[in-house]
């Protein structure tokens, strides 16, 4: 049983079961002098400390104090590649000196070549490598994670990396929860070059009927030259047909209408939207598609950051993701995204927050059991080493979480 009794804690937490929007966003609830009952992993209570109920049984609980300080909802890192075969170094080198992504991509490299690295590769050892990223993440007080396949591009590869995934989401020992979305549709392969089209319905005809049931969503990377919106949109109509819900890596490398498809589809969220068009991020706050931005690619590419502003102040919700992969962002830095997020992106401390904890929780569909510190929702805590979450984008890309517990379960310990 993961019992367990958080004392002393200054609680700081956005509300809800569903995304927060727009001024919502802002709205953290503190309480000073709080406790959080945790029962057979679930929260039980959270609130002042004064005002806690008797406990039947306490010799069943574990009790942490929190010596005052700062205590939020673990993070959601609601957009990763997990998964993969090899490095690129040598990309992220030719990219310094001048080269650009698509041009990579566009010469047989850049997905392909993790593609190139990807199949063949074990599960156990896709297991073991993202394991290593995981208890990193842990460390950053991560405690769910979104992993995509889409360095396959073959049925074989793909099912390989969504059996991985599923392998770490069911590890009893697992540091936190893992949801699994299908991006078959992540670039055109080789054998498929010039054939965009073919490989759109070879993944419809072949592919979706396998890996149905084997992921949440389905994801697809909607982009100029890669997959535009015609093809987008026939794939993923044909995999909510199959019961997957819908992500999309929209306007990332140029304003090609991915936000605008995700509003037509209501896709649970669209991501990257560096490019996004004004009517892009209209569509969405109406439609209510999560705007999950990913600054740390937009770092790494020396690309303009997406317009956070622009998205909460039309009334839309935002989430905040790493986009660790080993190609256009090879980081899944945590206190980094919270730097670049409140410095570049005008996004305030509580924004942020809110962005990569309980809208992330609603990217992957799951806002009523994560995200927020309230009764009935998992026991996914983070307490950090100060007394206020104020010092995360202040002590600049540096970690300040000291113990993360997922489930009720003390999974990590930083100190
Ligand atoms: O989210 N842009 C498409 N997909 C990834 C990058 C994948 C890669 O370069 O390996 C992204 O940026
Ligand atoms: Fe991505």
């Amino acid at each position: 049983m993961n019992n367990l009794i958080i004392k002393n804690a200054f609680v700081s937490t956005p509300q809800g079961s569903t995304a927060l929007k727009g001024a919502e966003m802002g709205k953290i609830r503190t309480i000073k002098d709080a406790a959080i009952v945790i029962t057979d992993g679930v929260i039980d209570y959270c609130g002042p400390q004064a005002d806690m109920p008797e406990i039947k049984n306490p010799g069943d609980y574990k009790v942490v104090d929190a010596k005052g300080n700062a205590v939020l909802p673990g993070f959601v890192d609601s957009h990763t590649h997990l998964i993969f075969g090899g490095y690129r170094p040598d990309e992220f080198e030719w990219r310094m000196k001048g080269d650009s992504y698509m041009s990579i991509m566009e010469r047989g490299g850049g997905i392909q070549s993790t593609v190139n690295a990807t199949r063949g590769e074990s599960v156990e050892n896709f297991v073991k490598k993202a394991q290593w990223f995981i208890n990193r993440m842990s460390e950053m007080g991560v405690t769910t994670v979104e992993a995509k396949s889409g360095y396959g591009l073959d049925t074989e590869t793909e099912l390989k990396m969504l059996d991985a995934i599923d392998r770490l989401a069911k590890d009893p020992e697992q540091k936190l929860r893992v949801i699994s979305t299908f991006l078959g549709a992540h670039a055109v392969p080789k054998e498929y070059k010039g054939r965009t089209a073919e490989y759109v319905d070879h993944i419809i005809n072949d592919m979706l009927p396998v890996v149905k049931g084997k992921a949440k969503f389905c994801d697809i990377f909607t982009e100029k030259n890669v997959f535009e919106i015609e093809d987008s949109r026939r794939l993923l109509k044909a995999a909510r047909e199959c019961g997957f819900e819908l992500k999309l890596h929209a306007d990332e490398i140029v304003t090609l209408g991915g936000a605008e498809l995700s509003a037509e589809l209501k896709a649970t969220s669209a991501d990257h939207l560096l490019h996004v068009s004004d009517q892009g991020v209209k569509d969405m706050a109406e439609a209510g598609v999560v705007a999950t931005l990913l600054p740390l690619t937009a770092f790494t590419l020396k690309e303009p950051y997406a317009p956070a502003r622009k998205f909460i102040d039309s009334g839309a919700a935002v989430a905040l993701a790493t986009d660790l992969n080993p190609g256009s962002c090879f980081s899944g830095s945590i206190p980094l995204t919270i730097a670049l997020a409140c410095i570049y992106m005008n996004m305030s401390i509580e924004e942020t927050i809110t962005a990569l904890t309980l809208n992330g929780a609603a990217a992957l569909g799951i806002a009523d059991k994560t995200g927020s510190l309230e009764k009935g929702k998992a026991g996914d805590v983070i307490i950090l080493h100060y007394d206020n979450f104020r010092m995360m984008p202040y002590y600049v890309g540096m970690n300040c979480v000291k113990t993360v517990i997922s489930k009720g379960r003390i999974v990590t310990e930083n100190n």
